[in-house]
């Protein structure tokens, strides 16, 4: 059956980003002949100079209607003075809400030859695979009350709520434990239990789930300081970590960064077309081959002992109790911002995204072999030395967005 994609390029370096994201998919389109009907529409910064909104009416039954939604990135400095719910992030903010994707997965992981992008020590970084599950839907992001509020003494108050709920704890956790029996046991739950009582909810309820479904995973829970402290001093030390919504976005920018190459990871937002908010299951795969499978060889360092492998991880899937036949919303994009200030420059890396695209074709549509190819080619791309700016390598001249994105398709050509 034809896919339905709507492609959101967005601001910045979206655009250029997504062009080379496109390119990846004509070219299976026409050389594989996967059905994939492709639609594009504007989003953030662009959406409210083309229809005076972050995200149109329109846009949103789209990304509704679309089987998978590939974002660019939203933002700039253009946009800093219009009205605070006519800011590009609202409207990317407004898509995760609308529609219902709860569960953020953010892979950290240390590509082989990468290795000396980080700026951390070589040996504190290598083979690093560390999934960052955030919930994307809740907490402060969008609790309410919240505003600007005159106390009429000539003293403002700004206001924002912390707020989450059993089921949304719940769900989230489940996911994490899900996840972490794919890949090394581990789950890590982060919170401010010592400040915060939905901090303490979340701990406790997490605690409940685990004893009465996941007895088998080892469960940690960390204040989320300490946890950001931890990511720079081992952070081997983690397999999954799960957040929640200003934790997860600050932690998954720590972690992402300890790759040395922002440039390089995909993400994937996932929830459910009918979610009434109950537990709901998610297909859980690894982000992408490279994850700490050694069955496919990953893009990543040697896989740790535990790890299974993809085969066994999809049928660990299939099997799961969560597993049901609801129909998944996804969104997928690069977990780079809109960098404006290299914008328009074809000097962006557009391995995030096309990395991205190979997360939609395993999560959203279950070509696991097509998603495989696109990882094998940027493996032997990186391999034979094609770099971009940002993950620059002593003696390797850069090359531009364009350039990448047409060494990805020359590498899909060969396998
Ligand atoms: C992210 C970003 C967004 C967030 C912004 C752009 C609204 O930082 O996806 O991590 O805060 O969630
Ligand atoms: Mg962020």
């Amino acid at each position: 059956m034809t896919k339905n994609i709507l492609i959101l390029p967005g601001d910045g370096i979206g655009p250029e980003v997504m062009g080379e994201v496109r390119r990846v998919l004509d070219w299976f389109k026409a050389k594989r002949g996967l059905a994939m009907e492709i639609g594009e529409d504007a989003v953030g910064g662009a959406a409210y100079e083309k229809y005076g909104a972050p995200l149109a009416p329109a846009t949103l039954e789209k990304a509704k209607a679309a089987d998978a939604v590939l974002l660019g990135a939203v933002g700039g400095p253009k946009w800093t003075k219009v009205a605070y719910d006519k800011r590009p992030e609202a409207g990317l903010l407004a898509l995760r809400k609308e529609l219902g994707l709860f569960a953020n997965l953010r892979p950290a992981l240390v590509f082989d030859a990468l290795i000396d992008a980080s700026t951390l020590k070589p040996e504190i970084v290598r083979g690093l695979d560390i999934m960052i599950v955030r919930e994307l839907t809740g907490g402060v992001y969008f609790g309410e009350p919240r505003g600007i509020f005159d106390e009429g003494n000539g003293q403002r108050r700004g206001v924002n709520t912390q707020v989450y709920t059993t089921s949304e704890i719940v769900r989230i956790a489940r996911i994490a434990f899900e996840l972490a029996r794919t890949r090394r046991n581990k789950v890590c739950s982060c919170e401010k239990a010592n400040v915060m009582e939905s901090g303490l909810l979340w701990r406790e309820d997490v605690t409940k789930l685990h004893a009465t479904e996941f007895a088998d995973v080892e469960l940690s829970h960390m204040y989320a300081d300490n946890c950001a402290m931890q990511l720079l001093r081992a952070p081997s030390q983690f397999d999954v970590i799960v957040t929640d919504n200003l934790f997860g976005d600050i932690l998954s920018d720590e972690a992402a960064m300890l790759t040395g190459s922002l440039g390089m990871l995909p993400s994937a937002s996932l929830g459910y077309v009918d979610d009434e908010d109950r537990p709901v299951p998610l297909p859980l795969a690894p982000a992408f081959a490279g994850a700490g499978s050694g069955v496919r060889g990953g893009l990543a360092e040697a896989p740790p002992a535990k790890t299974k492998g993809l085969l066994e991880q999809a049928q660990v899937f299939a099997s799961s109790p969560q597993a049901g036949r609801r129909q998944l919303r996804a969104m997928y994009e690069p977990i780079h911002g809109s960098a404006p200030d290299i914008a328009g420059q074809d000097k962006a890396n557009p391995l995030a995204g096309i990395l991205s695209a190979a997360m939609m074709f395993r999560y959203s549509f279950g070509w696991d072999k097509e998603a495989g190819m696109i990882e094998a080619a940027i493996r032997a791309v990186l391999n034979s030395g094609i770099r971009t700016a940002d993950i620059p390598s002593p003696g390797l001249k850069p090359v531009g967005t364009r350039a990448m994105g047409e060494a990805v398709v020359a590498a899909l050509e060969m396998l």
